[in-house]
């Protein structure tokens, strides 16, 4: 039996009521609530350990230092990699696209091609058109198909020896579409090229093995898996970390520093400069242990679960059209006859319910549904069968409204 009763104590703001009536959050793909253990974590850093890492002989400093590079660690046994200094801490998933498309500046030339998905966030799309216009690489799309999915054999025909990046979302944050990511990265090696796979969708859901995957990079955000926010993982391939120059100048990233010449500093450092969110990296290991002991095996069964019902008590209600049906996560993206999402969104969370209506930053999917938008309901471990009765429910009253 799933603890569902014990997981919601855990996540204070689920109490609270909006708008007079009980929170029901399904807004999880947009932002994960927090649990008490990540939110005394972060009073406790701030309480007790407060001081700035790598850089002080005195003890809060180095009590600080260890519980930030056990963080560190606990994220690389949580995603099996290598060693822990590929694991760098960033502000952030788009901050991590943006590393790497950064420095591959520098690597790229014209003629070279660079493969993304149609799934793709907007974070994953424009950091690589930038990209192509500093260094005159060509980029090329994996197209979709009606239900969802990547069309794998057009993927098969756009790779080439010209292909040097391939960019895909583990999972559509507009749709729930888990990609075939394994067999992208096998096909990509293939042509020799290097590819960073986007899990901000993916880690609240499932247990990443980095190694297995053989992925080069794979970016990802805390606050997406019950962490905080401002605070992210960029893993890369030790090779490709070395290969790549640092990201910003500064200090802590250094070995020496004259007038003269510059030597930067090892893994990870290197593309650490500055003061990090030492705080949120702290709370980012608190998050992911929280969710290992609840299981992933066992937060995916559930949520599979809440998918199911909510798929299916929403087909029930006439004018809805649901986005995106090929294997996926617990995430609905729908429309209901020609109401706008915007509408629905609105009168929902004047009933207390959360969810995200719009484009979900990924314009060239609206487009390929030829759709202004979506409303999106998007469940978490902490959701229940009985939220999704209110929420459907709630969708019927705006109906009956807006009709
Ligand atoms: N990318 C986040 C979402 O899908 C913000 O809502």
């Amino acid at each position: 039996m799933f603890p569902i009763e014990k997981i919601r104590e855990d996540f204070p703001i689920l109490k609270r009521t909006v708008n007079g009536k009980p929170l029901v959050y399904f807004d999880n793909a947009a932002t994960s609530q927090t649990p008490k253990v990540v939110i005394d974590a972060i009073v406790n850093y701030y309480t007790n350990y407060n001081a700035n890492i790598h850089r002080g002989v005195h003890t809060l400093s180095q009590e600080a230092t260890d519980l930030y590079e056990q963080a560190r660690i606990v994220l690389q046994k949580h995603f099996n990699a290598k060693h822990a200094y590929e694991m760098l801490f960033t502000p952030g998933t788009t901050f991590g696209i943006n590393m790497i498309a950064s420095g591959f500046s520098n690597l790229l030339k014209t003629g070279d091609e660079i493969i993304v998905s149609a799934l793709e966030h907007h974070s994953n799309i424009v950091p690589w058109q930038m990209l192509c216009e500093k260094t005159g690489a060509e980029l090329k799309v994996i197209p979709m198909n009606e239900e969802g999915s990547l069309i794998m054999s057009a993927y098969d025909n756009l790779l080439s020896e010209k292909t040097k990046l391939v960019f895909c979302n583990h999972i559509s944050n507009a749709l729930g579409t888990i990609n075939p990511v394994k067999e992208i990265i096998e096909k990509a090696h293939h042509v020799g090229a290097a590819v960073l796979i986007d899990g901000a969708q993916s880690t609240p859901h499932m247990k990443v093995d980095f190694q297995k995957l053989d992925v080069d990079f794979y970016v990802t955000s805390a606050h997406k898996i019950c962490g905080p926010t401002g605070i992210g993982l960029l893993y890369g391939k030790k090779e490709w970390l070395e290969k790549l120059p640092p990201y910003q100048g500064g200090g802590e990233m250094i070995e020496t520093v004259s007038f003269e010449k510059t030597t930067y500093a090892g893994l990870p450092h290197k593309f650490e400069a500055g003061t990090p969110n030492i705080c949120g990296g702290i709370a980012f290991g608190v998050a992911v242990e929280y969710m290992n002991s609840i299981g992933f095996d066992a937060i995916n069964k559930y949520e599979q679960e809440l998918l199911k019902y909510g798929t299916q008590e929403l087909l029930k209600i006439s004018g809805v059209k649901i986005y995106g049906t090929a294997n996926k996560t617990a995430v609905i993206s729908f429309n209901v006859a020609n109401i706008h999402p915007y509408d629905i969104g609105s009168i929902l969370d004047k009933l207390g319910i959360a969810v995200r209506t719009g484009h979900h930053c990924a314009q060239p999917i609206m487009e390929f549904y030829k759709i202004p938008g979506t409303v999106r309901a998007s469940f978490a471990f902490y959701n229940t069968k009985e939220e999704i009765d209110v929420f459907i429910k709630g969708l019927q009253k705006a109906i009956l409204m807006l009709s």
